[in-house]
């Protein structure tokens, strides 16, 4: 280390005095500098300055540019220079002229555009091959190049590697890729391509890695895949490939890593892949290909990921997987497995079980996750006792009596939709962070030793018969984000002390039988009161050949926009804010500091016992997407400030004892608003016509009863005020016109 660093030290100086950078690359290297200085639109996008490139000093010198001995230019790493900044709007579109210059410097090798990688070795590569790339920077994330690849890509003869990754490029694979014969990696993975996989590919015999996952390609995978000899990385998941799988493919003797997952293939899974000695990942599932119930499988391989889910896979958990002894990974969701869990999943290095959706049943066992379990002895430190960290059980048929003891390393357990009845167990494991037991027959009291599980972050118990008094629980978990609670026998109060609840940004408590008011502390809860960015989710990462995987949590299911759904934890979960107070007994008055909640995307009290006026600050609630005030005994008027919520895409009123004109404009006239049982609203949203409407035909007194009882009106109430006025104008007038009529 030290002895390169000298050396390079030397270099360095030995150079400076004597070389420069050649001035034709100095000179391209400005001309792109300026061209994305002028194109790049600041506020769709950060883009760092490249200040260092500066016109009077040694280009090799700057940042992002790498020479070589002679002080020419041979690498660029662009990557990261132009980031897209988090927005809801597209940004605007920056086209891939921009990195015309760059294909002036004929000595470049290696040349890393944002994300993807193009790796050119050997012959130079004149401009015209790099336009091959027409590439056009757009939207977010670290996507950028938009544009097809041309015919032109087949001049790159001595391309090593092609990396496009994660781009909005569309069109067919030439034909003349077939041309690139030193291509080792090739990878288009996450693009909008179509068609089908060129038969040329036949003379890449170089190939390692094959990855075309999430495109839109289609039709046969070609039988000269097969003739790869090298392959060890073969993606074709995620996109809408037909037909079954080939027999050619037996003599990739070389694959490692074979992902068929999601397309729309047919016929069976071949049990020769199971004999294909490096094998070692393996996900086939949601394929279209269906398991061989009938097959006899002696695996000649050793497999660390098995992922067979959605496969018509039936029966019990075929014993061969025990043989597997090296599997972290194992996934045979939504198939027709039954039968009890097996103990041999409780010997191997297991990180990720999911077995959800089949009808398993039984109890899961009581020592499942123990080590040494066939050795008979006791651990003695638990939390090394195994691997597992994200387990799925959901939607089976399982019972739990003896209470399993979990690894430590237990972060996400999923066992909801089962068949759990009895106290909801206090031994979860310290690390768990997402718990689900929605769906259970779950009952008994709370307190449960939920404080002790510092890091849960998300509990969903949702649809138990869970009782006990919220005062109790909400106190014990120290930091959860969310909390759906839906559907249980919750009675008591919502505590005052539930503001310190610093990180909570969902609670879903409807479907109790809560009492008392809507605390005014509810109003500071942090994470409602401001809009969280865009922030990473969650996933359990890994990274594979080049290959990236990730593993996310459950969905949320949360009552959104009037209906169940499920909210995916990666989809920017934290900035959804959402409060379901519905189906409750809640009394007293909306606080008029709810309006604080600005971070707010759904907020329901429906169904409850609220009563007084709708607080004007509702109207603060810009991010507010669905607003529930039905079936309650709300009474007043429609503030006028609700005409700001242009996010809303719920909002109901209904079966309560509003009164007055409904605020005319926005949503409230375009949307499907609840209005109904509310006799004293009058609009033209619900055809009735308001007193204040009907055009005033003659002045007249206003006598001192009426006037008096305007101040039960808040002042603010200007249009209801006019609306007063006039209809005792028409009376008077109407007075006038008998007198008339007499005489
Ligand atoms: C540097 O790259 C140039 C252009 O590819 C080449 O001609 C030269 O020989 C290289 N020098 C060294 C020391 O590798
Ligand atoms: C920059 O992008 C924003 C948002 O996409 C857009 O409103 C604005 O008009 C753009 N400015 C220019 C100069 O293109
Ligand atoms: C790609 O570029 C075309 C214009 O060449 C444009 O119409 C399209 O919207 C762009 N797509 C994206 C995702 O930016
Ligand atoms: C493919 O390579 C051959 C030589 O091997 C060359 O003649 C032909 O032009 C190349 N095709 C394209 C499209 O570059
Ligand atoms: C597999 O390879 C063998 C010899 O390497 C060859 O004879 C056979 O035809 C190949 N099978 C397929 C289906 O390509
Ligand atoms: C389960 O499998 C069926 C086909 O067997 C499929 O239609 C369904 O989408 C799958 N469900 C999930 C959640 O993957
Ligand atoms: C799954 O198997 C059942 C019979 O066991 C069959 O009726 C059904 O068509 C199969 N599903 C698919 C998608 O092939
Ligand atoms: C577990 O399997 C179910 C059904 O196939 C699926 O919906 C869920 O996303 C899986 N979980 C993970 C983490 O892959
Ligand atoms: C945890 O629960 C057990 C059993 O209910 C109880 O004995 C123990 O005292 C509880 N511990 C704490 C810290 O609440
Ligand atoms: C809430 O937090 C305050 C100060 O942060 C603390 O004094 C109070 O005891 C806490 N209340 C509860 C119930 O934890
Ligand atoms: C809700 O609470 C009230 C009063 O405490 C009680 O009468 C009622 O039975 C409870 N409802 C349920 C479903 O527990
Ligand atoms: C409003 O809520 C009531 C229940 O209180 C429901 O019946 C009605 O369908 C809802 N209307 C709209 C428009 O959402």
């Amino acid at each position: 280390m030290k002895i390169f660093l000298i050396s390079f030290i030397f270099n360095s100086i030995a150079i400076i005095p004597s070389f420069s950078c050649p001035l034709h690359q100095k000179q391209a290297l400005l001309h792109f500098k300026s061209t994305l200085t002028s194109v790049i639109n600041t506020t769709s996008y950060r883009f760092l300055e490249l200040k260092s490139w500066n016109p009077s000093s040694d280009c090799c010198l700057w940042e992002r540019v790498n020479c070589n001995g002679t002080k020419t230019v041979t690498e660029l790493h662009l990557d990261g220079l132009v980031v897209p900044l988090p927005a809801d709007i597209d940004p605007t579109p920056v086209f891939s002229s921009v990195l015309a210059p760059l294909f002036q410097i004929s000595s470049l090798k290696k040349l890393d555009i944002i994300s993807p990688t193009i790796q050119c070795m050997g012959r130079s590569p004149e401009m015209d091959s790099f336009s091959t790339l027409q590439t056009h920077i757009s939207t977010r994330g670290a996507n950028i190049l938009n544009g097809s690849v041309s015919v032109e890509v087949g001049k790159l003869v001595n391309l090593k590697s092609l990396i496009l990754g994660a781009n909005y490029l569309s069109g067919k694979i030439p034909e003349e890729i077939g041309n690139l014969t030193e291509l080792t990696e090739f990878s288009l993975q996450n693009n909008k391509f179509v068609g089908g996989i060129p038969s040329s590919v036949v003379n890449l015999k170089k190939l390692e890695i094959l990855d075309l996952y999430m495109n839109c390609l289609s039709m046969q995978i070609p039988t000269t895949i097969g003739t790869l000899p090298s392959l060890t990385t073969l993606v074709l998941s995620q996109n809408q490939f037909t037909g079954p799988v080939l027999s050619s493919m037996r003599n990739l003797s070389k694959l490692e890593l074979l992902r068929l997952d999601y397309n729309k293939l047919s016929g069976e899974i071949p049990t020769w892949l199971f004999d294909i000695t490096t094998l070692d990942l393996l996900h086939i599932g949601d394929s279209g290909l269906n398991w061989n119930n009938e097959a006899k499988i002696v695996p000649r391989c050793n497999l660390r990921r098995i992922s067979i889910p959605s496969c018509n896979m039936s029966g019990q958990i075929p014993e061969w997987i025990s043989t597997q002894n090296n599997m972290y990974w194992l996934d045979l969701s939504n198939n027709t497995l039954e039968g009890t869990f097996p103990d041999f999943l409780a010997e191997g290095k297991l990180e990720i079980i999911n077995l959800s959706q089949n009808n398993l049943n039984g109890l899961i066992p009581a020592r499942l996750f123990e080590k040494n379990y066939f050795s008979g002895e006791i651990p003695t430190s638990i939390s090394e006792a195994n691997n597992l960290e994200y387990l799925d059980l959901s939607n089976n048929g399982l019972s739990l009596v003896n209470l399993p003891v979990w690894g430590d390393k237990l972060e996400t357990l999923d066992l909801s939709y089962n068949k759990f009845s009895g106290n909801i167990p206090v031994n979860f494991p310290k690390g768990i962070k997402f718990l689900y037991l929605g769906g259970n027959r779950f009952c008994g009291n709370l307190p449960w030793n939920l404080s002790k599980l510092i890091n849960l972050q998300y509990l969903d118990i949702h649809e138990n018969n869970i009782q006990g008094h919220l005062d109790d629980i909400l106190p014990q978990i120290p930091t959860p984000e969310a909390l759906i609670l839906r559907n249980n026998l919750f009675k008591g109060y919502i505590l005052t002390s539930i503001s310190n609840l610093s990180s909570l940004h969902i609670l879903d408590i409807s479907y109790n039988n809560l009492t008392g008011i809507i605390p005014q502390e509810i109003t500071n809860l942090p994470k409602m009161v401001q809009l969280m960015q865009m922030t990473t989710p969650y996933p359990k990462f890994y990274n594979i050949r080049s290959v990236s995987y990730y593993i996310y949590p459950s969905d949320l299911i949360v009552n959104w926009k009037q209906y169940l759904r499920g909210l995916p934890i990666r989809n920017n979960i934290k900035a959804y804010s959402l409060l379901d107070l519905s189906h409750n007994s809640i009394r007293g008055e909306i606080p008029s500091s709810l309006g604080n909640l600005k971070a707010l995307k759904l907020l329901s009290i429906s169904h409850n016992k609220i009563s007084g006026h709708i607080p004007v600050s509702l109207g603060e609630l810009k991010n507010i997407e669905s607003l529930d005030l039905s079936q309650n005994e709300i009474s007043g008027l429609i503030p006028q400030s609700l005409l700001k919520l242009n996010q809303l895409a719920v909002l109901n009123f209904s079966n309560n004892k509003l009164t007055g004109k409904i605020p005319v404009g926005g949503q409230m006239d375009t949307m499907n608003v609840g209005f109904e049982n509310n006799p004293g609203l009058c609009g033209m949203q619900i055809h009735v016509t308001c007193p204040e409407d009907i055009p005033p035909l003659k002045g007249g007194d206003v006598n001192e009863d009426e006037k008096e009882s305007w101040f039960l009106w808040e002042g603010t109430w200007v249009g209801f005020l006019i609306g007063f006025f006039s209809s005792i104008l028409i009376m008077s007038y109407f007075l006038d016109f008998l007198r008339l009529f007499k005489i």
